[in-house]
């Protein structure tokens, strides 16, 4: 078990001496955001998700809801997110309460499989499906709940295919829940759940930048930053690191569209 902290909401009123409700945007884009790149991440699978006011998106393993609130923020369009953290999905509706866009973004508890809809416009997933075991499954239910020609945008973590990275991660802290496949075989796999491709892009390079920028904020005590709200959070994000500058672990990008 990973995700296991509760009462986020309070942890992060305490660090901040805050209520969330008055938080910056600047401090909450450091909180919220549970993946390599934050804030900017996010931006670069904007544009290929070809998202507008009146369409609504599927965001898969939502966390504590920063892409969810950003992507409606930046697009005007609606998002669904959905996370089988019970806390996560909590955290993500109560700070959507307190800052917005609560009127366009909303959070069920529950796997995709469980949701009974198969209209979405879009569809994208962010540092998730390295805790998915079969990732066929994963991907064939994302696809049945888009229209045709919908896109998928994907931002994950994969093995290179020598070496295992040090324990703990981001996403496992003992590495029971930790299913790594290589880039070829997730692009495979996603292109074989009924999806083609757009775009594969090797993000590694861009995702260590971004650590090397927000590192040192993360281990000298600054801001409250995600990591040093999580159960060991600092070790697992600098274990990340390290399985990529030791080329263990990759980023990948991907563009899709729903055949
Ligand atoms: C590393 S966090 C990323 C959260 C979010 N995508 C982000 O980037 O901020 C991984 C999330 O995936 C969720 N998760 C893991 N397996 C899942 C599954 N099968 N279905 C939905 N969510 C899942 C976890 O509960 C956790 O919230």
């Amino acid at each position: 078990m990973t995700y296991t902290e509760t009462d986020l909401i309070g942890t992060i009123e305490e660090r901040t001496a805050e209520h969330i409700g008055a938080l910056s945007r600047a401090q909450l884009d450091d909180i919220d955001q549970f993946h390599a790149g934050g804030t900017a991440a996010v931006d670069r699978l904007l544009p290929s998700l070809r998202l507008g006011p009146g369409m609504t998106a599927l965001d898969v393993g939502s966390g504590l809801g920063g892409p969810a609130r950003q992507v409606a923020r930046s697009t005007g369009c609606s998002v669904l997110g959905v996370d089988i953290t019970p806390s996560y999905v909590e955290t993500a509706a109560a700070l959507t309460r307190a800052v917005g866009p609560a009127d366009r973004v909303e959070f069920h508890c529950t796997d995709v499989s469980g949701l009974d809809r198969s209209d979405f416009e879009a569809a994208y997933t962010i540092h998730v499906q390295m805790n998915v075991a079969d990732k066929g499954a994963f991907f064939a239910a994302i696809a049945a709940r888009l229209k045709p020609g919908a896109r998928l945008a994907v931002f994950e973590v994969c093995r290179a295919g020598r070496g295992d990275p040090d324990l703990p991660l981001p996403w496992s802290i003992d590495g029971t829940d930790s299913f790594l496949a290589t880039p070829d075989e997730l692009r495979g796999c996603i292109e074989a759940s009924g999806f083609e491709t757009v775009e594969w892009a090797d993000e590694t390079g861009w995702a260590l930048e971004w650590f090397h920028q927000v590192g040192a904020r993360m281990t000298q005590g600054g801001p409250a930053t995600l990591p040093t709200l999580l159960t060991g959070g600092v070790t697992r994000v600098l274990n990340f690191a390290g399985g990529m500058n030791t080329g263990i672990l990759t980023v990948h990008r991907g563009s899709f569209t729903r055949r």
